[in-house]
């Protein structure tokens, strides 16, 4: 023990020699006792920066896109569709929202936020300019026959088909087409969300948190409007809708198909300005698209002949899925495919 102290000492002694030597050959101004602690930047104004960005650039993105092609697929499809949502497709803003929140930690993620950490804002909106440009996929919905319940006997899509066409106005739910589009294209510029083809597991989950709620979000205008729409959907319908949406994507039908024909042969479609944000307006090539979907869907509610012309229509690569998107009471914008 008295050993054991006295090298204690002897040790601390030495130490304090060790110091004191450091100490003298060191020519740093030791900082003042109540110096303000400087950390990097760690993005609480990240959303706030989006404004200052300019529109994206859509080559920068694809660059940059290399470090999410593991998950989200160089082109946004997911790599695996059980694990990773799908971003092809979706508006330039929103990619550009999520993942600013994702790197102010509004927004919880783990697996995103390191990805989201280094990126700048205009990093942000070139990539969101990226996805944007690429066509999303679709996945195919369930048409399982429902046993029991509310629901008893539809196809397990149609739940979800009928609320995304007219909602339950009984129930204050609103169609959710009129704002996601018939197609579930989204519009960009109100911002709301593409959301056809995405996987319905993410698509679930997104609508509980709304149901839910609890958004870490300081500026929670966009979510109440997906929490007024969702706080009465019970877990089946957020299960369907999800389903359904999967599904969608915009393969024309019979009457859409000849009325495609129609514009074809017919006069040239005037140009309208794409609705919202002009600042979205450039991204994506199917403007003119926009507005011969429209004029189809009063086209379609005339004779249309059916003429059997090839629909070439934008996705129809994609055809294997169901339900399909038609332009009847289109409200929203459904180019951003
Ligand atoms: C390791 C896999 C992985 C990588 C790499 C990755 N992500 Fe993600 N990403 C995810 C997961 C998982 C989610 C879902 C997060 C959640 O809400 O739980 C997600 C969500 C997103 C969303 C939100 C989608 C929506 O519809 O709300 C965007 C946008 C996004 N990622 C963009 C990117 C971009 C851009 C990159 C590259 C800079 C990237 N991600 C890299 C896994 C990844
Ligand atoms: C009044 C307009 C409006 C209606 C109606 C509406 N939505 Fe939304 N939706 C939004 C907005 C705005 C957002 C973006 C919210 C945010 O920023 O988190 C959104 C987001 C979503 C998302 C998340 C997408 C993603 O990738 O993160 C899903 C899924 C969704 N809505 C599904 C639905 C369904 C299903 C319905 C019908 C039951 C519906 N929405 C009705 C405006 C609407």
């Amino acid at each position: 023990m008295r050993h054991a102290r006295a090298y204690g000492i002897a040790g601390l002694t030495a130490l304090g020699v060790v110091a004191a030597v450091a100490f003298a050959q060191s020519t740093t101004v030791p900082l003042p006792e109540e110096a303000p602690i400087e950390a990097a930047p760690l993005g609480e104004t990240a959303v706030a920066d989006l404004a200052e960005a300019d529109w994206g650039d859509p080559q920068n993105g694809a660059t940059l896109a290399a470090t999410c092609a593991a998950c989200h697929g160089l082109d946004g499809k997911a790599t695996v569709r059980e694990v990773y949502p799908g971003i092809a497709g979706q508006s330039e803003r929103y990619i550009a929202r999520q993942l600013a929140l994702f790197k102010s930690g509004e927004r919880v993620s783990p697996i995103m936020q390191p990805f989201a950490a280094p990126l700048s804002a205009q990093d942000m909106r070139d990539l969101g300019a990226h996805y944007a440009m690429q066509q999303a996929g679709a996945g195919v919905a369930d048409d399982t026959v429902v046993a029991a319940g509310p629901y008893e006997g539809m196809k397990f899509f149609e739940i979800g088909q009928q609320l995304f066409r007219s909602g339950d106005p009984g129930r204050g739910v609103p169609a959710c087409m009129a704002c996601h589009g018939p197609t579930g294209a989204g519009n960009p510029g109100p911002p709301y969300p593409h959301v056809a083809g995405q996987s319905s597991w993410y698509s679930a989950r997104r609508l509980q948190e709304y149901r839910d709620g609890t958004t870490g979000e300081s500026d929670t205008r966009l979510f109440d409007i997906m929490h007024e729409v969702a706080q009465r959907l019970t877990d089946e319908e957020i299960q369907a809708l999800s389903s359904y949406m999967e599904g969608l994507h915009p393969r024309p039908d019979a009457a859409m198909r000849a009325a495609m024909a129609r514009i074809e042969t017919g006069p040239a479609p005037i140009a309208a300005p794409a609705a919202g944000d002009p600042g979205e307006a450039d991204i994506g090539t199917q403007d003119g698209g926009t507005v011969a979907i429209e004029q189809q869907g009063q086209a379609a509610d005339g004779d249309a002949p059916e003429t059997g012309s090839d629909p070439a229509g934008p996705r129809s690569e994609d055809a294997q899925a169901e339900p399909d998107a038609d332009a009847e009471g289109a409200t929203g914008d459904p180019s951003r495919q």
